[in-house]
């Protein structure tokens, strides 16, 4: 008789830290054994592939709520086939607050849609964009409690930016109720300041996005929310590190011991700011914040990843259509570049392009390419170890991986909503041939085969990792009381 559901024969078993030839038995969704000779009811051939743990993808913007009632064209749906197409099994998304309105709300109507549409496991971020004493001391408890262990954010941005006091009041409740918090570093009024100087100057095309918002202005709200997060220890990450000199402030700050990790995304690794230069309206395409920088950068970020600086790769998937009506032309064909909606999707383009920049191309190992898509990104946001890396008793989600595949990148591979990707025509070494999501086979050679509704929500507990320091200037906690 067999002894496990499932068993996946003959691959390069892949962690964080070891790679080895076993198959892996499958038993009600978990992984119950990695030995040698399993036998299972069904087996899944693995022979000249690696069997990876399933992407963990920790920023990704689906289904969004936009103020108005409307949301991201990319659904749970169609973002989850888009995962499930490139090997990424578990996502944490953003629920929205509206300014001058309540989290819970919002939140209500987003775990419906998550769970109508989800195919993949899910968790959520909750966005802050109005600290009021309502949020602070009665909401943010209550929905860390329901398993919503992350806010996010952001430093920059109309409506949604924060000021330092209101910063400072969410990395307090954060303090209080044991969450983490993620943080949109770019400073609002410079970005301001140079933006209304460029279009005063006539020089609103999309290429002038990245000139509004230079590196020294995402390094200033850098080293702020890092000071500030220190003044109150509080433990933080930096979303989308886009060059060496931000990623310089964060290796300062862990130096000194402060609990600050940070993410960067594939778009900082092959695309520059010259392609927002394309004609026309094309450049829009490749616009999004941070901005990308120039191929010397790509290098100089390929040297912080294996300096350990930055230890999360996620997508930072955003949900604008190019063409259209509701997508980056939603102000009009003409629109100046800060009336351009920032973006870029990548779901599923996520681990091909960092697998071939990295692994195929010798810059990093695999197991190290692994800890970026998976293992890191589910040890940060209290995932692990059901999710992120293949061990006894986890969740048996697996990529089989061909590491010598080329494929050439088209927005049909990519399965998503969005209409087109930034990627189309580079081609990549290395592709998911099979995605296999608490055991059971969702995808096999580009064919998705889940059911809507089929994802589980990832309820987020407490976990040492994101606990305060207990380092104080002075001793005095002002989170207590403020
Ligand atoms: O340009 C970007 N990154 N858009 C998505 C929203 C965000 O800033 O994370
Ligand atoms: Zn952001
Ligand atoms: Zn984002």
């Amino acid at each position: 008789m067999a002894e496990y559901d499932r068993v996946v024969r003959g691959g390069t078993v892949v962690t964080g830290t070891d790679s080895m030839r076993a198959d892996i038995g499958i038993r009600a969704g978990r992984i119950a054994a990695i030995g040698e000779s399993l036998s299972g009811t069904d087996v899944v051939d693995a022979g000249g592939l690696l069997v990876l743990p399933g992407g963990v993808d920790t920023h990704c913007h689906i289904e969004q709520l936009r103020d108005g009632g409307d949301a991201d064209e990319e659904s749970f749906e169609t973002g989850s086939r888009s995962c499930l197409a490139g090997g990424t099994t578990s996502v944490v998304t953003f629920s929205n607050q509206f300014k001058g309105r309540d989290i819970l709300t919002p939140l209500a109507d987003y775990r419906r849609r998550a769970a109508r549409g989800a195919m993949v496991d899910y968790g959520f971020h909750q966005i802050i964009t109005d600290p009021t004493d309502a949020v602070v001391h009665e909401q943010i408890p209550q929905i860390v409690a329901e398993g919503i262990r992350s806010l996010k954010v952001f430093l920059t941005y109309d409506p949604l930016h924060l000021d330092d006091r209101q910063y400072l009041r969410v990395l307090a409740a954060a303090r209080r109720t044991g969450a983490l918090v993620t943080v949109h570093c770019e400073n609002y009024e410079a970005i301001r300041w140079r933006t209304e100087a460029l279009l005063a100057d006539g020089r609103t095309a999309p290429k002038y996005h990245a000139w509004s918002r230079p590196p020294v202005i995402e390094r200033e709200a850098t080293h702020r929310a890092i000071a500030l997060a220190e003044l109150v220890d509080q433990p933080i990450q930096i979303f989308h590190v886009s060059c060496e000199e931000v990623a310089e402030e964060v290796a300062r700050a862990q130096a000194r011991g402060v609990k600050v990790w940070a993410e960067t995304c594939p778009q900082y690794f092959v695309l520059t700011a010259a392609d927002m230069d394309r004609p026309g309206f094309e450049g829009a395409k490749f616009m999004c914040s941070p901005a990308p920088r120039d191929t010397a950068e790509h290098a100089r970020m390929w040297e912080v990843i294996r300096r350990g600086t930055l230890d999360v790769v996620s997508s930072d998937h955003s949900g604008w259509n190019f063409e259209g009506p509701r997508g980056k032309r939603v102000n009009g064909a003409e629109a100046s570049f800060r009336d351009i909606p920032n973006g870029v999707p990548g779901l599923a383009a996520r681990l091909p392009l960092m697998f071939s920049e990295g692994v195929a191309a010798g810059r990093i190992d695999v197991n190290h390419f692994v800890r970026l898509v998976a293992t890191n990104p589910a040890k940060l946001f209290g995932l692990h170890p059901r999710k992120g890396s293949i061990a006894i008793g986890a969740d048996a989600d697996l990529v089989l991986w061909d590491p010598a595949k080329q494929v050439t990148l088209t927005n049909a591979l990519m399965q998503q909503a969005i209409d087109y990707t930034p990627y189309e025509g580079r081609t990549v070494t290395g592709w998911p041939v099979a995605t296999l999501l608490r055991g059971q086979v969702v995808m096999r050679d580009g064919r998705v085969q889940a059911e809507p509704g089929s994802g589980q929500f990832l309820a987020r507990g407490p976990y040492g990792m994101i606990r305060p320091r207990g380092v104080l200037p002075d001793g005095f906690d002002a989170a207590r009381s403020a």
